[in-house]
């Protein structure tokens, strides 16, 4: 007979605890408000395993034996929000379009590489990078601008981004996606995949995905950016991690490039040399 998921019990002490690795390993702040919720998504989990209890599957997260590793990834996994969609936040990509690229790739027409670099950290299943290829590619277009652009877009979560590679989303993605996006970068499956759509292979060239922690640099490459978004992303980590993170972003970004952020974070409370030119949209002095 299957144990009652009840059974389980998450102690004031054992939520600390856990609270602290998570926050250490990720970057992710786990208020109170949360202990219901870690749990719920975890109770099964560690009756699986056959633990007894928090404190018994924390020592076994936190240690070297074989299996760990895995179970990291399934806690990561289980304890981050992946929500997204394509064109989230709109406005954004409007103003990419009116005022970021023509800044950007004016900066570049002096410079031998005409390439742009972008990164979207902490992508989920893909459909931040997706529309960012889909706005550059039909700039290009537009402005009859010649440049290439290089994508890279990393998060945690292993399942997030198989699903982001495939680039495969249910039907009712196309909702999310203006129309004359939808009819020029989307395509519709048939027979069997009819409930499916894909994004179309111009739109998936350029990017990248990598399964990898932000807050572990050592995991990430070095690489020199134009552009990093990191969006819906920050908002769930502690102070001490967005500074962190805001750190290594500028260490990341070239002079004159942008950091965007989502409508509803802020960075009033963190250090940097980025200027702020609208809620979301930050830029690092040109000189
Ligand atoms: C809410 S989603 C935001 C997706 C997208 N940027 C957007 O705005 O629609 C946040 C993503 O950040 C990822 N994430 C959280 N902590 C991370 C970390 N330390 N390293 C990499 N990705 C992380 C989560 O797995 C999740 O997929």
């Amino acid at each position: 007979m299957k144990p009652h998921k009840n059974s389980i019990n998450l102690t004031p002490q054992e939520f600390s605890d856990f609270r602290d690795f998570i926050n250490v390993e990720i970057g992710l702040h786990l208020t109170s408000q949360k202990k219901s919720l870690v749990l719920h998504r975890l109770s099964s989990r560690i009756q699986e395993l056959g633990l007894p209890g928090f404190k018994e599957y924390l020592s076994y997260v936190r240690s070297n034996t074989s299996g760990a590793e895995n179970e990291r990834q399934f806690l990561f996994d289980k304890i981050t929000t992946h929500t997204t969609r394509f064109f989230r936040e709109s406005k954004q990509f409007e103003l990419l379009q009116e005022r970021l690229l023509p800044d950007l790739i004016k900066a570049k027409a002096g410079t031998s590489t005409k390439k742009l670099t972008i990164w979207s950290a902490g992508c989920s299943t893909g459909e931040e990078a997706y529309t960012l290829a889909m706005v550059l590619e039909q700039f290009k277009r537009d402005q009859k601008a010649a440049f290439d652009y290089k994508i890279t877009a990393n998060d945690i979560s292993r399942k997030v981004i198989q699903v982001a590679r495939k680039g495969i989303y249910g039907r009712d993605v196309i909702r999310q996606i203006p129309k004359d996006y939808r009819k020029r970068y989307i395509q519709h499956g048939t027979g069997p995949f009819e409930a499916y759509v894909r994004v179309h292979p111009q739109v998936k060239r350029n990017i990248t995905f990598h399964q990898n922690n932000l807050m572990n640099p050592a995991s990430n490459p070095e690489f020199a950016c134009d552009m990093i978004l990191c969006r819906n992303t920050m908002i769930y980590f502690s102070r001490a991690s967005r500074q962190q993170l805001i750190n290594r972003f500028i260490g990341n970004l070239n002079k004159g490039g942008y950091l965007l952020t989502s409508f509803t974070e802020s960075l009033h409370d963190i250090d940097s040399p980025l200027i702020q030119l609208s809620p979301s949209i930050y830029k690092l002095s040109d000189s």
